[in-house]
């Protein structure tokens, strides 16, 4: 059996993940492919409530190193029990966020730095990584403004301010010069339609279609 993949969607608050993980689900579906749809922090019982300890405390409560191991941690248990069986299967995962987050949130904006993440990887998870991910980028303006039209209450890192989410953003653009044959950068700002698109297009390139 072929081994599945690992599609990544990654960015900074509100920069539409979700739909586009729902229209690429759709779409992948209808290739005959089987999808699982999953999300970090969480992904798994034990990891969810790894999740509801970072994002419902108070801005804060842990610091950077903290907030990188529990990210660690429920990232650990995610792989384990959820997306390599299912990539054993010849599934394909999507899942939104994974460890480029890390690398954005606690490495560039908590300013634990690129080694320590690195490292921090290596030791949880090894040399393992997406097959491809996708950087929906956003400015820290539009993100507010897309936030402020939301009606649920903001998570722990939605409450930072503009200066950490400019090295968020950073942050992601510089993963993805590092590694251009993994990562692909795409204007979240554009239509809908056309962000899945630009994201299929991506998909046929870079990892082809059964
Ligand atoms: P979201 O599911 O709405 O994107 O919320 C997850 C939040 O957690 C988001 O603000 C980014 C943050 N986060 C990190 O800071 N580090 C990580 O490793 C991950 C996976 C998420």
């Amino acid at each position: 059996m072929t081994r599945g993949r690992l599609i990544t969607l990654e960015g900074g608050e509100g920069a539409g993940k979700s739909t586009q993980i729902r229209a690429l689900d759709s779409a992948l579906s209808t290739h005959g492919i089987a999808v699982t749809t999953t999300r970090e922090p969480g992904g798994t019982p034990h990891a969810e409530t790894i999740r509801g300890l970072l994002l419902n405390s108070e801005p804060g409560t842990f610091d950077g190193m903290t907030q990188a191991l529990l990210h660690y941690a429920a990232r650990r248990e995610h792989l384990r029990q959820t997306i390599l069986p299912a990539l054993e299967e010849g599934g394909w995962v999507l899942s939104d966020r994974f460890s480029d987050s890390t690398m954005a949130y606690q490495g560039y904006g908590a300013g634990l730095g690129r080694d320590l993440i690195e490292a921090l990887h290596t030791i949880a998870i090894g040399t393992f990584k997406p097959d491809l991910t996708v950087i929906l980028d956003l400015s820290s303006e539009r993100s507010q403004v897309r936030l402020d039209t939301r009606a649920e209450d903001r998570n722990a890192y939605e409450l930072l301010d503009q200066a950490f989410h400019d090295r968020v953003r950073a942050g992601f653009l510089d993963i993805a010069r590092r590694e251009p044959d993994r990562c692909i950068v795409v204007d979240a700002t554009l239509p809908e339609a056309a962000v899945t698109a630009a994201i299929f297009e991506a998909i046929e390139d870079k990892l082809g279609l059964p």
